[in-house]
């Protein structure tokens, strides 16, 4: 695996690649790597010949600066972790001059389905995904790009930025990858206390219970409420708990096929993100 860090030459490494015939596939990360990630890695087994793996903390896509600051960062265990898989061709980790010249200041701007959900208490934060993953897909020159249902809404977005900008890269949505007590794997839980930790246990729980609720036939509101509720109890702040559809993100009031549950929950100052679908 090669450590490349600038956008010069990993442009000779792709060229070179798309001249030998050779497929590219990307796993665009903010580092602090964890199963999850490896798991997107894995995915691309017999869909790409070649893989890149990204890391870069994109400041255009935290809203709060103390957020950006306490980012976890540690390249060099993420290098021996990419390293160790024996699958990843080149790790591109670039600095911020790589990705924001001097002077940058276009933005690809996702209406509609960036509004809602995260989009309403992270204002910008889905236009900063947008324009670094639309930045990287370009940079790498990938045909095939792999991203966690973990984060839907942002697999929903850049979905939509690669049909509507005729992009041309296949989106491969990898389901998220959780601990065994079903927390989703997170960069994020590296910051909660031992306390904390086993209070987030209750997340996951507590949407599996909404969704056997609503299986049931327990009416959508009175289900939710429920599960605020418990989440409350439980020590968390909500920022949201919705029932919408995996298409179009918009809320539907019966819990059918194509529906999934979401959730932002904060412990402390720790922001959690889950969902589930209702199948
Ligand atoms: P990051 O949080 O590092 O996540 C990188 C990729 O890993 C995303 O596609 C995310 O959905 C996926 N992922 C994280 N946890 C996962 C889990 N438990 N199971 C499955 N997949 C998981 O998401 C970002 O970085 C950034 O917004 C990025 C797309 C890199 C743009 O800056």
């Amino acid at each position: 695996m090669k450590l490349v860090r600038t956008r010069h030459e990993l442009a000779e490494i792709v060229t070179q690649w798309h001249h030998e015939g050779e497929t590219i596939g990307l796993v665009p990360t903010m580092g602090s790597l964890h199963e999850g990630h490896l798991t997107l890695v894995r995915a691309l087994d017999g869909k790409a010949t070649r893989r890149i793996v990204t890391i870069f903390v994109n400041p255009i896509q935290f809203n709060n600066p103390d957020d950006f600051q306490l980012y976890p960062r540690g390249l060099e265990a993420d290098e021996a972790l990419l390293a160790e898989t024996g699958v990843v061709d080149v790790l591109y980790a670039p600095d911020e001059t790589q990705i924001y010249p001097p002077g940058f200041c276009t933005r690809i701007s996702v209406s509609g389905p960036d509004r809602m959900l995260c989009g309403g208490d992270r204002p910008g934060h889905f236009d900063g995904v947008a324009t670094v993953v639309t930045k990287l897909f370009m940079q790498t020159r990938a045909n095939i790009a792999a991203f966690g249902e973990k984060d839907f809404q942002q697999l929903c977005i850049i979905r939509r930025v690669v049909t509507d900008l005729d992009l041309p890269i296949t989106i491969l949505p990898v389901p998220t990858v959780r601990e065994a007590d079903h927390l989703a794997l997170s960069s994020r839980n590296k910051r909660l206390t031992p306390a904390q930790r086993e209070q987030a246990s209750h997340l996951p729980k507590a949407l599996m219970d909404c969704l056997a609720a609503l299986k049931a036939g327990q009416p959508v509101t009175a289900a939710l409420e429920h599960c605020t509720q418990t989440l409350k109890d439980a020590g968390f702040t909500v920022h949201y708990l919705d029932l919408r559809s995996e298409k179009s993100l918009g809320t539907v009031e019966k819990a059918e096929a194509s529906a999934r549950l979401f959730v932002a929950a904060s412990l402390g100052d720790v922001r959690l993100i889950d969902n589930m679908p209702v199948v």
